[in-house]
């Protein structure tokens, strides 16, 4: 199989240490119990009936653990999974070079899967529906298509942003789940998990300290221990006290709700240069030269959440709560509620 756009080891943005963190059984994964019972049960099922299980759509914030799942439903299924994303399958050819490479039952992991170009999704629906895809062999007047089987399989697609997916695409997943932000005693159970593995002592108020600053996000949780346990290993005695977690935060530039320098930078830019807002995401993007992607993917769910931020169809402005977290009096339009007039 062609390994410029197919792989069965790591994605881009995976790290070793994060794969090598990753719970590889459902019973292993923390929080998420919904989605978690959900998935048990259409595994079981597809399980009993000898089927492949249904193809599965997983959304949310990144790093809430979409690729963990996908790696999760193949080894339960008992099967291997191909990992590949949206950008990296540029034709159709790509494709279907993919497709017909699949053994039976094999999962189909596609990251970022709302960035699929369209020749290249439509190929996608036959083989989603029947198993089937149309190729077309030569050019201009003589060109045929060809319909050529491909074993069935599972395609696990993650997604950012479900919004940008076609319905036709969104229509042909059986199973949509849609991951949240963690609860703090899920997190804090993940950051224990975390350190028992890389052996990091740390008290029960400690990892309570760290799952309060992880913003919702186990990826952000394990990446703060990891650092944090440096803080402990050379300016403590090893061990992650409550006193350490903040002291480390501290230096890290972490606040209390687990904002970092870009996110205060965010609502510092809003309120300092767009007077609060409104502010269009292209403006608000190069006014703190970040991607206006990053900016709607991975900064402003958690502010959101948060309660921050809001979103208007004129742009995004910085609610009263946001003014307050950052230490300012809110703008009085903020507190009439005029900015939220939509
Ligand atoms: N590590 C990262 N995400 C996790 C999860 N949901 N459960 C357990 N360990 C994890």
């Amino acid at each position: 199989m062609d390994e410029r756009f197919i792989t069965s080891h790591l994605l881009p943005e995976e790290d070793m240490e994060e794969v090598f963190l990753r719970p590889t059984r459902l019973q292993d994964y923390i929080g998420q119990q919904q989605v978690r019972e959900n998935i048990e049960v259409f595994i079981q099922a597809a399980r009993e009936r000898h089927q492949s299980l249904d193809h599965v759509l997983l959304s949310g914030p990144p790093g809430l653990g979409k690729t963990t799942l996908a790696n999760i439903i193949a080894s339960e299924m008992g099967t291997n999974i191909r990992k590949t994303s949206g950008p990296a399958i540029e034709r159709a050819g790509d494709l279907a070079a993919i497709l017909t490479n699949l053994e039976a039952g094999e999962v189909l992991f596609i990251d970022e899967i709302h960035r699929l170009n369209r020749t290249v999704e439509e190929i996608m629906y036959s083989a989603m529906e029947d198993y089937k895809i149309d190729i077309v062999i030569g050019k201009g007047p003589s060109a045929r298509t060809l319909e050529v089987d491909i074993n069935p399989f599972t395609l696990v697609g993650a997604t950012t942003r479900p919004g940008l997916l076609s319905s036709p695409l969104r229509d042909r997943f059986g199973i949509n789940c849609r991951l949240e932000f963690y609860e703090e005693k899920d997190l804090m159970q993940i950051l224990q998990r975390t350190a028992q593995i890389l052996k990091v002592p740390i008290t029960p108020e400690g990892a309570a300290k760290l799952a309060a600053c992880s913003r919702g996000t186990p990826r952000i949780a394990n990446r703060l221990l990891k650092r944090v346990a440096d803080f402990a290993l050379v300016k403590g005695d090893g061990e992650i006290t409550e006193e350490l977690a903040e002291t480390s935060l501290r230096s890290l530039l972490i606040d209390e709700c687990g904002l970092d320098r870009m996110d205060r930078l965010i609502l510092e830019t809003i309120i300092q240069k767009f007077n609060g807002g409104p502010v269009g995401l292209d403006t608000l993007a190069a006014a703190i030269s970040e991607e206006s992607d990053s900016l709607t993917d991975v900064y402003e769910p958690y502010l959101l959440k948060l309660g921050f931020l809001h979103k208007t169809p004129r742009g995004r402005v910085v609610t009263e709560r946001g003014y307050r977290h950052m230490g300012y009096k809110p703008h009085p339009s903020v507190k009439s509620g005029r900015l939220f007039d939509e």
